[in-house]
């Protein structure tokens, strides 16, 4: 496989271990992802390589289970730097931890940078809120369309490179497009890659009209908070 060619705007449908060794280092400015949450050695894998493959002041923000945290924490970051967690509230989701007796209604994500911290993003802040879209009609842990755009576009300018590496039904792909930014994915199923690249052929043009106005307005996600 040739980079840039074979990967820009693609979707190649392999093992993201083996097919990330051939991007090349430097290349990527975000790598946005949600992998598998208990295949802990993937994500070993995934701060090593983002080391390498993230340019200068590329960032890696990284879905995980929670439950998880200690574990992952043991892994080395090579280059990484970390920043922090960020915080998605799961408007009118809830779960709840029965042995704890814990209602739940939040996922996290780790937040890293490689040197230097870049001057030049948005002024944004440590949480998100995220509301059911129907995206896990597509894919059984189908991220919100909302959420990925709104850490797309504060997080990256147009043009740039951004990586899902556990791409599932594509909505990293979809918000990429979106928001002109170049995108790769990477993703194991077969399955998950035909779906995927069907989602991308109908990508809407605003993101309130296709998840019909359930979209919660900027102003509330960067004024409000600090209520998880
Ligand atoms: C949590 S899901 C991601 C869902 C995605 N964010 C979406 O919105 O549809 C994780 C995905 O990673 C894929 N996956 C698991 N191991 C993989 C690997 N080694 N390489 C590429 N994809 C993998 C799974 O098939 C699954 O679709």
């Amino acid at each position: 496989m040739n980079y840039p060619e074979d990967f820009i705007n693609k979707i190649i449908c392999g093992d993201c271990l083996e097919v990330m060794e051939n991007i090349p280092d430097n290349s990527i400015d975000l790598i946005l992802t949600d992998p598998v949450y208990q295949k802990l050695e993937d994500y070993k894998f995934l701060f090593s390589i983002s080391s390498s493959i993230l340019k200068p002041s590329g960032q890696l923000i990284c879905y995980f289970a929670d439950m998880y945290l200690p574990d992952l924490l043991k892994f080395p970051f090579g280059e990484l730097k970390w920043v922090k967690l960020i915080v998605e509230r799961n408007v009118g989701t809830k779960g709840t931890l029965w042995k704890y007796h814990c209602k739940t209604g939040c996922k996290h994500a780790m937040w890293f940078f490689k040197s230097p911290f870049p001057k030049d993003i948005e002024w944004t802040t440590d949480f998100i809120y995220s509301k059911p879209d129907g995206n896990n009609v597509k894919h059984q842990w189908g991220k919100n369309y909302p959420s990925i755009y709104e850490l797309i576009k504060r997080h990256t300018h147009p043009n740039d490179i951004i990586l899902d590496p556990f791409f599932g039904s594509g909505t990293v792909g979809r918000a990429c497009k979106l928001l002109n930014r170049r995108f790769i994915g990477i993703e194991i199923s077969p399955e998950y890659c035909k779906i995927a690249e069907e989602r991308l052929k109908k990508v809407p043009k605003r993101l309130d009209k296709f998840i019909n106005g359930d979209f919660i307005p900027k102003e509330k996600i960067i004024l409000s908070g600090g209520d998880c």
